[in-house]
């Protein structure tokens, strides 16, 4: 069962790389029908973050009042309407508008799918189980690629079929119930009993379910009372604001979205002279993003949370650092060094550095302030991925790509020394434990490292 809420959730993310990507392929077709300028364009593709943004705002509130359940079924019909309006669009501003829409329900869907997740799942299992999210984020990228490729003269199909995974989202999501945290809370206390049965598969006498019951009460005794802002930054939870906040800056300022966005431009400034290699280049780097993300689910729950995260720094600084340099010193086979330099990177990115975040930010909030958190977070995300995606042409033509890329290798190596200091290590804790440690005082960084809270959530997943 934990699988089919996961992979339900995960069409939000799906959706969430779509929109994100189909724009690129778009691009040349909307020039030609409506000739736009290039300012009109630049704000037809930033629609999407800008409005993201909004949704995370609204959604962390809402969360926490409606449900995760609910909020998923807006996001969803909003996913359809959005990409409808697209595909029917008269003119750029219309198109805008529902770009803007879409990018509303990715910021909801962002924020809500991988809590839905990480509150629905076994403790062991947490980490891979959010991590299905990324990966459906870099399908929906690749699948915008293919779309784009596949229907290169028709930018109006591209748009519609959207709406078949918005659709898909709203029947899933229809059929699914909220998480047992969330119904607990709200008093439902057989509901949520039933919920935690049919998740871990095991009948609804089993004595485990108690326990899940009186660790979820027993979060929800000491957070009454202590919700609202002041609470988030207040002293239990900022070690966890620091963590989510953190992590998104570091992710998006490692440049991703200036070589998903942009790949065939880096190609091209790398030296890959024709348009035909520079789109197959990108296409490579698509795939290579869905296939270490498989390696990434491999691994989080074995190696841990810290360690992959640090390995995922390491490298991708390295690679970063490798294309600062060819560009730089203007390398005689620059080609071969940016794409090797770039798969790299994308390795590393797509292991470690891109599903963390998500996977983090759903785990280390209190439950009284985890929407509002994670609200935060996501803001972080949208608000910076915006800035990277906006600044880099400009960059390119001030500093050039080696400069642009020594930034981005400065940020990585900095998310190494920001690890070491800040990051837990919550991999095989219920979420209560986690919330118990932030509760202690104790410095959240020792999490995980002491044997007897380690235990305790392992036995009792
Ligand atoms: C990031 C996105 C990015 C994607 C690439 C996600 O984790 O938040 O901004 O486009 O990874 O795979």
């Amino acid at each position: 069962m934990i699988y089919i809420v996961a992979a339900v959730a995960g069409i939000a993310g799906f959706l969430f790389g779509f929109d994100e990507g189909v724009i690129a392929g778009a691009l040349h077709l909307l020039r030609a029908q409506f000739s736009i300028t290039e300012a009109q364009e630049g704000i037809m593709t930033a629609a999407v973050p800008f409005g993201a943004l909004f949704g995370a705002l609204v959604a962390g509130r809402a969360v926490e009042r409606f449900g995760r359940r609910q909020m998923l079924l807006v996001a969803a019909v909003l996913f359809a309407i959005g990409a409808l309006c697209a595909a029917l669009a008269t003119g750029a501003t219309m198109l805008t508008l529902a770009r803007l829409l879409l990018g509303f329900a990715i910021g909801i869907a962002g924020l809500v799918a991988p809590l839905y997740i990480s509150e629905s799942a076994p403790a062991d299992k947490r980490g891979m189980l959010v991590s299905i999210y990324q990966l459906a984020i870099t399908l929906g990228i690749l699948g915008a690629y293919v779309v784009g490729y596949a229907f290169d003269d028709s930018w109006r199909t591209m748009f519609s079929i959207g709406i078949i995974p918005g659709v898909a989202l709203f029947v899933g999501m229809f059929f699914l119930r909220d998480t047992p945290r969330f119904l607990a809370i709200r008093g439902k206390t057989a509901e949520a009993r039933t919920a935690i049965a049919s998740l871990r598969g095991i009948p609804s006498d089993d004595p485990r379910i108690e326990q899940e019951m009186e660790e979820i009460s027993e979060t929800a005794e000491a957070d009454k009372g202590h919700r609202g802002w002041a609470e988030l930054f207040g002293p239990v939870a900022r070690p966890a604001l620091i963590v989510g906040i953190g992590l998104f800056f570091l992710q998006q300022l490692s440049g991703i979205n200036a070589v998903i966005y942009y790949a065939p431009t880096v190609f091209q400034e790398a030296g890959f002279a024709d348009a035909s290699t520079q789109i197959l280049a990108t296409v490579g780097v698509g795939i290579v993003n869905v296939l270490m993300t498989l390696v990434g689910m491999a691994l989080i729950d074995r190696i841990g949370r810290r360690k992959l995260l640090l390995g995922g720094f390491l490298f991708a600084a390295l690679s970063l650092g490798m294309i600062a340099v060819g560009a730089a010193t203007d390398a005689q086979s620059m080609d071969v060094v940016a794409f090797v330099g770039l798969v790299v990177y994308i390795g590393a990115f797509a292991a470690s550095i891109g599903p963390l975040p998500w996977v983090m930010m759903s785990e280390v909030f209190p439950l009284n302030v985890r929407g509002r958190g994670m609200s935060v977070a996501s803001i972080t995300n949208w608000g910076f991925n915006f800035i990277v995606v906006f600044s880099f042409p400009i960059l390119i033509g001030l500093i050039g790509l080696g400069g642009v890329f020594a930034i981005y290798s400065i940020v990585c190596a900095a998310g190494i020394l920001f690890t070491l200091r800040y990051v837990p290590e919550t991999n095989g804790l219920l979420l209560e434990d986690i919330e118990r440690h932030l509760r202690s005082g104790k410095p959240f960084r020792q999490l995980g490292r002491t044997p007897a809270v380690a235990t305790a959530g392992t036995a009792a997943s």
